[in-house]
């Protein structure tokens, strides 16, 4: 971060803006910490109930070794992006999906949550303070982590007594080194993501560490990620680490429903109903990897990958490549309908942005 920030909070609630845009170069940016000015920090009273936050420059946060996030791992996170406007204005992306799915995952992992109202309110205050950080119009977007953290002391295991909020937000690149390009992806037979009955349906912190060493395997040999099958069966389509997938064939949409292993991710419901809008069929069901492998096209789609083309999969040593070298139609349709919107270039008939 350049050492002379333009911004000041003068006291909780008031920000002062001084510049239109941080001085980094925008051409460049990666899916990697590059944190802006400020964060927002909430934290929960004895009863629950969260108290109003304030912005405070970005930097370490005082916790107590017993915390519940760093003993139990009593957290959950959410992903969301900000993009700036040709005209200079801000627009989020359905933020109070976000909202809802952190109260859905709080409730699942016994803690207390901010309300949707004041989720919303806390993601405009750091964008509006962060403002010299959204990227110009084409040079990526302002991401926006939401953490929900149980930051009171535990000893035995327990619900924490205290819940800490928070938002950092940093300008954005591509999430995949590929950039734009497909994907080379490899189908784990070892490990999987989530278990029936566990939280991969929510989007809790202790999700994604336990895949890191499939996918250092995977991008040791040359991958770009991974993707996991069901645990039980071992043969239907669950996700990719970071992302949900979907499959077309003869014009046909599939993805994994959602049946509690499986991320109800907003990009991948937002992307369900513009492609029905398109006129495509889309089914949510059990995809057998047989039809992945046999597939026109794969796609992922995220928030942090936005909709990704998959150009190849590889499952027991086989590698199957996806036509026109994997950059499919569908996928590009849904991805320009998608950031159309998103970026506030085509009009937003759906209700989905909101200006900040
Ligand atoms: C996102 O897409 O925003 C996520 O939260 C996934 C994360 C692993 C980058």
């Amino acid at each position: 971060m350049p050492s002379s920030t333009r911004c000041e909070v003068s006291s909780a609630s008031t920000f002062q803006e001084v510049s239109d845009l941080a001085d980094i170069n925008w051409d460049n940016i990666a899916f990697s910490p590059l944190p802006a000015d400020f964060m927002y920090v909430a934290k929960s009273l004895e009863d629950g109930i969260f108290m109003k936050g304030e912005l405070q420059r970005f930097g370490p946060i005082p916790m107590s070794p017993c915390a519940g996030i760093l003993n139990y791992g009593q957290g959950l996170f959410e992903g969301m992006k900000a993009y700036r406007k040709a005209d200079g204005s801000i627009l989020l992306f359905r933020p109070e999906e976000n909202a809802l799915r952190m109260r859905i995952g709080a409730e699942r992992m016994c803690m207390r949550a901010p309300t949707v109202e004041h989720f919303v309110d806390a993601v405009k205050q750091t964008v509006l303070a962060n403002k010299r950080w959204v990227p110009p119009p084409g040079k990526g977007a302002l991401y926006i982590r939401p953490l929900l953290m149980g930051s009171g002391p535990v000893l035995g295991l327990a619900p924490a007594p205290e819940y800490t909020f928070i938002i950092f937000a940093s300008p954005v690149g591509n999430y995949f080194k590929e950039g734009l390009a497909p994907l080379n992806l490899i189908i784990d037979t070892e490990m999987h993501r989530a278990i029936p009955g566990g939280t991969g349906g929510i989007k809790a912190i202790g999700n994604y560490s336990p895949v890191l060493k499939a996918q250092a395997i995977a991008k040791n040999k040359g991958y770009s990620d991974v993707l996991y099958l069901d645990s039980v069966h071992k043969k239907y389509v669950e996700e990719v680490s970071s992302c949900n997938v979907f499959v077309v064939k003869d014009n046909i949409i599939s993805t994994p429903e959602i049946k509690g292993t499986i991320l109800p991710g907003i990009t991948r419901k937002s992307v369900i109903e513009v492609a029905r809008r398109q006129g495509f069929q889309v089914e949510e069901r059990l995809v057998d990897v047989e039809e992945l492998l046999s597939a026109d096209e794969v796609f992922c789609t995220g928030t942090a990958v936005v909709v990704s083309p998959v150009g190849s999969i590889t499952y027991l040593e086989k590698r199957v490549e996806y036509g026109n070298k994997g950059v499919g139609i569908v996928a590009q349709q849904l991805y320009s309908a998608l950031t159309g919107i998103q970026t506030g270039l085509t009009k937003d008939t759906m209700g989905w942005t909101m200006v900040v």
